[in-house]
């Protein structure tokens, strides 16, 4: 999905240039600065720093679980949907 349409930037895009490292963009002008571009109109904005929370906070979920959280909202231990599993763990019957 189109996030940007000034830049013509999709979530994908965004989410991909996220990663755990020191280098990770911290702001949505470094979002764009990683993608080649800079802010246009600035619309954008508010959902380029949504996807780099929920991409961000799943990730340090998983690196705390060992596993994957499948909805990816940063409800980990309260999670009525158990999405956490390790990779030791089977799928239960
Ligand atoms: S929609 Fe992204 S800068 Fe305009």
């Amino acid at each position: 999905m189109i996030v940007c349409s000034c830049n013509v930037l999709s979530d994908g895009a965004v989410r991909d240039c996220l990663n755990g490292g020191p280098a990770c963009p911290r702001t949505p002008a470094q979002v764009y600065a990683c993608l080649g571009c800079s802010p246009k109109c600035g619309r954008c904005a508010r959902t380029i720093r949504a996807i780099m929370r929920n991409a961000l906070e799943g990730a340090a979920l998983d690196a705390a679980h060992g596993g994957s959280h499948a909805c990816n909202t940063g409800c980990a231990s309260g999670c009525s949907l158990g999405k956490v599993q390790t990779a030791g763990e089977g799928i239960a019957a």
